[in-house]
């Protein structure tokens, strides 16, 4: 079964017009969808769509329940975390508290302990960081340590907006290799947004293109990755 299904979904900001028109997304329990498109197609108001962050409709399920109306917090509480665009660490806070603020749901607290150390074995740069302020970490330290805030609480599906945003290419890989790694470990199904379309479509299953907020081309992500046309159309040759 699909663990997220999007069917008509569209959506507008409040102090705006209709930013999606219609998106269709599938991700597969486990699997890894692909989010691509120029900048302002409405990738990033897609995941915001699914996370509740702005005024949506048509049909939103997770897990198999509607979840189109229902709160942030709601939403977050069945397992969906979404790192944003730009990061969202909380940068006053020391790195360690950025990951309890991730699980401060939780109340297994064995468990939690475990997740730290898996967390800091996945991105083993955090672990010499844990005691500095967010703010002072590197782009990709903080990159590293928000998707490890969104691991500590033990997701179901990880929203992932442009995780390579700002980076250099050698941390660009650290991190990806890291997505690759918990994916495997933590048995999470992740949409993941990427300009970076090759390493986008190479860890996912299934990937959708948009254009202005509306599904421009959907398939498996290897037909994607080998259709000339669509190279050369959307994902820069
Ligand atoms: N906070 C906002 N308020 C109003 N309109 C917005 C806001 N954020 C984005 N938009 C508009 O929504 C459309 C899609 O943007 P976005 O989802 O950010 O695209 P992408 O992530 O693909 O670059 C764009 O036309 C953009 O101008
Ligand atoms: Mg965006």
């Amino acid at each position: 079964m699909s663990l997220l299904e999007l069917r008509g979904v569209h959506a507008s900001y409040s102090d705006g017009g209709q930013v999606l028109h219609g998106v269709d997304l599938t991700v597969q329990e486990g699997g890894v969808t692909a989010l691509l498109g120029a900048n302002g197609a409405g990738k990033t108001s897609t995941l915001r769509a699914v996370s509740g962050m702005l005024r949506r409709g048509g049909s939103l399920r997770f897990d198999g329940r509607e979840i189109t109306s229902l709160r942030t917090d709601e939403i977050a509480r069945l397992g969906i975390a979404h790192v944003p665009q730009g990061r969202g660490t909380l940068t006053g806070l020391s790195a360690l508290d950025n990951l309890r603020v991730g699980s401060a749901r939780r109340r297994d607290r064995r468990e939690v302990e475990r997740d730290l150390e898996r967390c800091l074995n996945l991105f083993p740069r955090l672990r010499q960081r844990l005691g500095s302020t967010a703010g002072n970490l590197s782009g990709g330290e903080q990159q590293m340590l928000a998707i490890a805030r969104a691991l500590m609480s033990r997701p179901r599906l990880l929203l992932l907006d442009e995780p390579s945003l700002g980076l250099a290419p050698k941390i660009t890989v650290e991190v990806f290799e890291a997505i690759a790694g918990l994916r495997a470990e933590w048995s999470l199904a992740i949409v993941i947004v990427e300009q970076n379309a090759d390493l986008a479509l190479g860890m996912a299953q299934q990937a959708v293109v948009l254009e202005s907020g509306r599904v421009a081309i959907a398939g498996t992500a290897a037909a994607l990755a080998g259709n000339d046309d669509v190279r050369q159309a959307y994902l820069g040759g």
